[in-house]
């Protein structure tokens, strides 16, 4: 089989909720780079895993418009909150825009600025912590949330495969590297378990033993 076969797996799968399918459309019109969003079958299966594990608290690094959040808030126990970081702060307002329309401003809290700044400072234990930030930072952003994550907790990191660029020898870009870099630290740690699902953009999926 050389491609999957896209449209039997959509069919097959829950149709997207009518806010995050105008939220995609949206952010397509609206933004640059718009392909930075979370789309329908990623977030499905962010919307399950978070489901599966029902945490207290989740954090996001790398908000964007909001697509990931709104999915992975779905997954919150009564009471629970996802805290999302974003560094650029021309999303905020569209971005909050779609929390209400999900009906989950009162379960996401956004935070603007770095996220090299914010974490340090925030008191919480997580059970789930999505990173999709700035490729070059991944070790960074994983070194500064692996205390602040309950024992059997979990972390996703999105991108790991770049696009293939990762499997290239000749490719030198800063985010390329970055990614090869985090993809080898979390190979070699050994207070963790670790495997790559080959969705999408390659997702990383991490436990804390
Ligand atoms: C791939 S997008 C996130 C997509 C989002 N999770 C979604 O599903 O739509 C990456 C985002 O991370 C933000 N970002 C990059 N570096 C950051 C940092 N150091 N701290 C916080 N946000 C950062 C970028 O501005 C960008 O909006």
């Amino acid at each position: 089989m050389d491609k999957l076969p896209e449209k039997y797996l959509r069919d097959h799968s829950t149709p997207e909720d009518p806010v995050l399918e105008e939220l995609y459309r949206e952010t397509h019109i609206r933004f640059v780079n718009p392909n930075m969003s979370t789309g329908h079958s990623q977030g499905k299966l962010l919307e399950f895993i978070s489901r599966m594990i029902k945490p207290e608290f989740i954090l996001e690094i790398g908000t964007f418009t909001g697509y990931s959040a709104i999915c992975l808030a779905k997954g919150l126990r009564p009471g629970g909150r996802l805290i999302t970081i974003e560094i650029n702060d021309e999303i905020t307002e569209f971005a909050q825009s779609y929390f209400h329309k999900a009906g989950m401003e009162n379960k996401i809290l956004q935070m603007t600025g770095k996220a090299q700044d914010i974490i340090p400072r925030l008191d919480y234990k997580f059970d789930l912590v999505y990173i999709d930030g700035d490729k070059r930072e991944y070790t960074e952003y994983f070194n500064l949330v692996i205390d602040k994550i309950n024992n059997a907790g979990f972390i996703i990191a999105d991108n790991v495969l770049w696009g293939g660029k990762i499997f290239d020898s000749d490719t030198k870009d800063p985010q390329t590297l970055g990614i090869i870099k985090f993809n080898e630290m979390i190979r070699c740690d050994t207070r963790i378990e670790k495997i790559i699902l080959p969705l999408r953009d390659g997702l990383m999926l991490i436990r804390k033993c």
